[in-house]
């Protein structure tokens, strides 16, 4: 194991490890030596989750806490403190969107999205945070998206204004604690197959096309796109690096939406003259 890389005794806590994300940054800093706190709503897919990294010989403590809920939150953090005594990583990625037309969402329905994906990662960090700032040392990776940046349409508006708010929330903190030994950034992925993805895309025959579109790299992205980033961040590798907003979205932010990426330029016969 390269020892820049080395997770060997820390504690890592992820949520959203059920499945998706969340279980493969859980699965990747576990198999550079982390000890891993498993947090999902969907406990019996977090429990599969610790099965597979206790067999890689880690310690486990799985959760099934609402992320949504501060006062939950508070309490999983009292047992990471009498299982661990520690924390040196926050993977901050549950958390649900919802779609609706502007003019019809309603104002309860905003106030879940932002419960969740605002005060829910922002309460996952003052309790990380305030236990690396006792030690002097830690990371936190939040999950934003490309919706925290651009726009997406198609309903997003919601899932926009808090992922919007989850790249500020990153800056503020790593400004604020980085002197002090904790370091904040924000990974915002590009369209990874999920299942509600998948749903969205058998009902609309169109959707991946036009996601492709966007994406230079001509393939959408897949769960375990963030390992080798999640390992980066949790160690000494990414030392000077806070505050950051990093894309993981196979070039999409860099592309303007009128551009055209490599992969369809192929089939474009015009575009020789049009280059010219
Ligand atoms: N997949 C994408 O295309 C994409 C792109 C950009 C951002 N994101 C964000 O990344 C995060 C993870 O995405 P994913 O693709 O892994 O999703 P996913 O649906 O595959 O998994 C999400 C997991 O989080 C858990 N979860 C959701 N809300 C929770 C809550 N309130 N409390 C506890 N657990 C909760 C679910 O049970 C599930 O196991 C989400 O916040 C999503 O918005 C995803």
């Amino acid at each position: 194991m390269d020892s820049m890389f080395s997770l060997v005794g820390r504690v890592s806590v992820v949520s959203g490890a059920a499945q998706g994300l969340g279980r493969a940054t859980a699965l990747a800093l576990a198999q550079q030596g982390s000890e891993l706190v498993l947090v999902d709503r969907n406990l019996s897919g977090a429990e599969a989750t610790a099965t597979q990294i206790q067999s890689l010989g880690r310690q486990t403590l799985v959760a099934g806490t609402d992320v949504s809920n501060p006062e939950s939150i508070a309490n999983l953090f009292q047992q990471v403190d009498s299982r661990f005594g520690r924390v040196d990583f926050l993977g901050n990625i549950a958390g649900d969107g919802h779609l609706s037309k502007p003019e019809e969402l309603t104002i309860t329905d905003l106030n879940r999205v932002l419960q969740n994906l605002v005060v829910g990662r922002f309460a996952m960090c003052q309790e990380a945070g305030r236990r690396m700032l006792a030690q002097g040392r830690g990371s936190i990776m939040n999950i934003g998206s490309l919706a925290s940046s651009t726009a997406l349409g198609r309903g997003h508006i919601a899932y926009s204004m808090a992922m919007g708010a989850v790249i500020q929330m990153t800056r503020e903190l790593s400004t604020e604690w980085s002197y002090r030994g904790v370091r904040v950034n924000c990974v915002t992925p590009a369209q990874v197959m999920n299942p509600s993805l998948e749903a969205r895309m058998a009902n609309d025959s169109t959707l991946e096309g036009r996601f492709l579109r966007g994406i230079p790299s001509g393939r959408l992205g897949q769960p375990n796109d963030i390992m080798g980033l999640a390992v980066l961040l949790a160690s000494d590798a990414s030392q000077w690096i806070t505050g950051a907003i990093i894309p993981m979205d196979g070039g999409n932010m860099a592309m303007n939406a009128g551009g055209t990426p490599g992969h369809e330029q192929r089939s474009v016969q015009s575009f020789r003259t049009e280059y010219k």
